[in-house]
Order: C-alpha cells, then sequence, then structure tokens
C-alpha cells in the first residue's frame, strides 16, 4: 500500500512522466471505497456537494462545519488516494481566516491538500497557507463561487484580455506556492498552453485533453445530473455497474480518450 500512497512528488512525477492524473468528486465512505477501487489518485471533497448532495442552489451556502464532516467521512475509509478539500464561499477571505481554516479541514477533516477559487485576489492567502506547510490547489476559469458575479455557470477565457489573466493567475498560483491547479470550462487550447507552462500538475473539467489530469462530479458521471454540461460523460449508461463505471472512467482518462472533442470548448 505504501507504494500506491498519492502524494504532491507522485503527482508531480506522473506529470514528468506524461501519466494522466484521475480525480473523482467524493464526499461519503462508500463512494470513496468504490473510488479508490477504481484506482483513482485524487479524492475531491468539493463544495459542489451544496448542489448534488445538500439540493441548494448553489455552492455559496456550504459551511466550514459541513466541508469537515463530509471529509471526515471521506478520510476515514481512505486508503492510498490524496484528498483534496475545498474551502468553502467566505472561508478564506483574509489570509488569516484561510490559515484557520484550512488547519481545521486538515486537523479535524483529515485533508491533505486544500483549494481554494481565485488568482491575483488569493495569493497572499496561498502564500500563507504554503508558508505553514498546507499544500494548496488554486482553482481558475470558471469559478463557481463567484456564479453571482459571473452571470451564471459560463466558458471562462475565450477573449483575449480574459485569458491572459487566466495565464497570468496560472502562473502566479504557482509562484506562491500551489502544488496543484483545477481549471474549470475554458477553452482547450487555453488550457494545453497553461498546462505546458506550469510545472505544478493541471487538472481539467471541462478544459479539453491536453491538462495532466481530469476531474468530474461523480454522481454527473453516473448520469445523475438532470441536464448535464457539455463536458460531462455518463459512464454509468454502457457499464452495467458503478464499480464498472468508475474503471472506465479511470481507464479513459489515462488512455486519454476522456475528454473527447464533444466534451470540450473551443
Ligand atoms: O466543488 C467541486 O466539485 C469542484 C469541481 C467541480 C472541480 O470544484
Amino acid at each position: 500500500m505504501q507504494d500506491k500512497l498519492i502524494t504532491i512528488k507522485k503527482l508531480l512525477q506522473m506529470k514528468q512522466a506524461g501519466q494522466k492524473i484521475s480525480c473523482l468528486t467524493s464526499y461519503d465512505a462508500s463512494f470513496t471505497r468504490m473510488i479508490e477501487a477504481a484506482g483513482v489518485e485524487v479524492l475531491l471533497v468539493g463544495d459542489s456537494l451544496g448542489m448534488v448532495v445538500q439540493g441548494r442552489e448553489s455552492t455559496l451556502p456550504v459551511t466550514l462545519d459541513e466541508m469537515i464532516y463530509h471529509t471526515h467521512n471521506v478520510s476515514r475509509v481512505r486508503q492510498y488516494s490524496l484528498i483534496v478539500a475545498d474551502m468553502p464561499f467566505m472561508s478564506y477571505r483574509s489570509p488569516s481566516l484561510a490559515l484557520e481554516s484550512a488547519g481545521r479541514l486538515m486537523k479535524e477533516g483529515g485533508a491533505h491538500m486544500v483549494k481554494l477559487e481565485g488568482g491575483e485576489p488569493q495569493l497572499e492567502s496561498v502564500r500563507r497557507l504554503s508558508s505553514q506547510g498546507i499544500p494548496v490547489c488554486g482553482h481558475l476559469g470558471l469559478q463557481p463561487q463567484s456564479v453571482h458575479k459571473l452571470g451564471g455557470y459560463r466558458v471562462q477565457g475565450r477573449e483575449a484580455p480574459m485569458a491572459e489573466t487566466i495565464r497570468q493567475d496560472a502562473s502566479s498560483l504557482q509562484e506562491a506556492g500551489a502544488d496543484l491547479l483545477i481549471l474549470e470550462c475554458v477553452p482547450a487550447g487555453l488550457a494545453q498552453a497553461v498546462t505546458r507552462s506550469l510545472s505544478i500538475p493541471v487538472i481539467g473539467i471541462g478544459a479539453g485533453a491536453a491538462t495532466d489530469g481530469q476531474v468530474l462530479v461523480i454522481y454527473d458521471m453516473l448520469g445523475m445530473h438532470p441536464n448535464p454540461p457539455r463536458f460531462v460523460k455518463n459512464f454509468l449508461a454502457q457499464n452495467g455497474s458503478i464499480q464498472l463505471a468508475l474503471q472506465a472512467y479511470v481507464d479513459a482518462v489515462r488512455d486519454g480518450s476522456f475528454p473527447a472533442v464533444e466534451h470540450s470548448f473551443q
């Protein structure tokens, strides 16, 4: 099992070797066991749980205590994967609050890394967390916690100024100490350029096939989204069981067949 243990160093080696990283969201013990049985490297306890578990309209109402609860459900049974926990809306609005929130996610929840949304405004918090030995995952492109500011869940970075901001933010996050980056809903060409320009691994969702890995919300890839976005593939439809669907997802990420062009944005 020690060999299988996923660390930041291992993810970095995978990027360098051109091996794709698979990631899925998980919010509970039962799915965590099945996801790990399929060989996923990174478990994301996403604040998407606010929508897919709690039935809320957005991720904004999710609390830090709820994130800790779900992260603990996952970490209690986790065997080898790296657990990334989302910092919920307003839990990192200053560097000192970010430190306190991240500390609770790690100490009480058992997270190995915390994720926060945003670029330039978050650099100070990323520096503070990183200097305290807390691994950080950045999140650029579509940032669901900013849905009201963005006016909806839309592709980001199609126009040159926004694309340049994303490129610059990605590089600044790496420089500030981020260990991993999630790129959500950006054109495939932009995601490829960002992935090539960074030494840290980049995981995409709706960001094309050229990123170092892929993530999906587990309920979405099991066909449970009532109105699935373009980047989602239902892996249960042709695979007969949840375990086979999870295995098909991991295989497709590893061999590069997911995402296909029809799951990507130009
Ligand atoms: O909350 C979440 O599940 C996420 C993924 C969609 C990347 O942030």
